[in-house]
């Protein structure tokens, strides 16, 4: 059993939530995630890792209730406990196993949409803690729906927030900020690593690859087992196909074929696409 020591309302409903897993918390990297089950005959559910504390024993989960089973979630309290808390799964991310020399060339830019700003916020931590400065660009609609801006001013001294609506911030969304920095403030950037709703991931790396530059996205499909075994998380990269949960979950942009990701992802929101899907499998 994993007990929940701290929740937080971050905004739209997403909630923020530290849970005790001492094991998970000691192995985990940045880009990992992890699978958690409320009860015994609960869904299991596929959240990217938001922070850890080694010493504490806990690891960081966001999340957004908008299924029957987050919302659910988001009704649990400080002191209750989660059936299963499964991880780390997936792979770290390449940042951590790169060359330190390599790395201190690159000029890298964080782009992070609505919830995806959890899972990039440990990856400009681990960056800033081991002495690499990157710049990051928060996107969301409008100002309440943006998370974890103060938290990212922590660790990087370029946090860019822009909203569609202009209630703060740059006015345009993130493709619009990533143009004003290189066109207008004549920023030039390696890498850039784009987390957030599918659609978005599609347009920066639509973008990033005109601008001529690598791009790595973090893919979060419907998962079942997260041990590669089920095929539910299935995607084309280039020409093969990757299972998110073991091979990813981050892919170069420039290869994932973002318009099949999200026919599947509209797919596994009815009963009849998921029956259709596991007959595929
Ligand atoms: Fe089953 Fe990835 S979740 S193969």
């Amino acid at each position: 059993m994993f007990k929940i020591v701290e929740k937080k309302y971050l905004a739209n409903n997403i909630y923020l939530m530290d849970v005790e897993a001492p094991r998970v918390a000691k192995k985990c990297y940045p880009g990992q995630f992890v699978i958690v089950k409320m009860d015994e005959k609960g869904e299991r559910i596929p959240l990217t890792i938001c922070d850890y504390d080694r010493e504490a024993g806990t690891v960081t989960i966001v999340f957004q209730a908008v299924g029957a089973s987050t919302k659910i979630m988001a009704e649990y309290e400080v002191g209750e406990y989660f059936r299963d808390f499964v991880g780390p799964l997936g792979c770290a991310s390449e940042l951590v196993s790169e060359d330190p020399e390599e790395l201190k060339k690159k000029k890298i830019l964080f782009v992070a949409g609505g919830v995806g700003t959890a899972p990039v916020y440990p990856q400009v931590k681990w960056m800033k803690q081991h002495g690499y400065d990157v710049d990051v660009i928060i996107g969301a609609r409008s100002k309440d729906l943006i998370i974890l801006e103060e938290e990212m001013k922590q660790w990087s001294d370029h946090v860019y927030v822009a909203t569609d609506d202009g209630s703060y911030g740059f006015k345009g969304n993130v493709n619009d900020k990533i143009k004003d920095l290189v066109n207008n403030e004549g920023k030039t950037y390696d890498l850039v690593i784009a987390i957030g709703p599918v659609i978005m991931m599609k347009f920066v790396c639509l973008l990033t690859k005109e601008l001529g530059i690598k791009t790595i996205v973090s893919m979060n499909p419907v998962m079942v087992d997260g041990t590669g075994m089920c095929g539910a998380c299935r995607l084309q990269v280039g020409d093969e196909v990757k299972f998110a949960c073991v091979d990813g979950p981050e892919f170069d942009g420039h290869l994932v074929d973002f318009d099949q990701a999200m026919k599947r992802q509209q797919m596994y929101k009815t009963e009849e696409g998921r029956a259709m899907l596991k007959l595929q499998e």
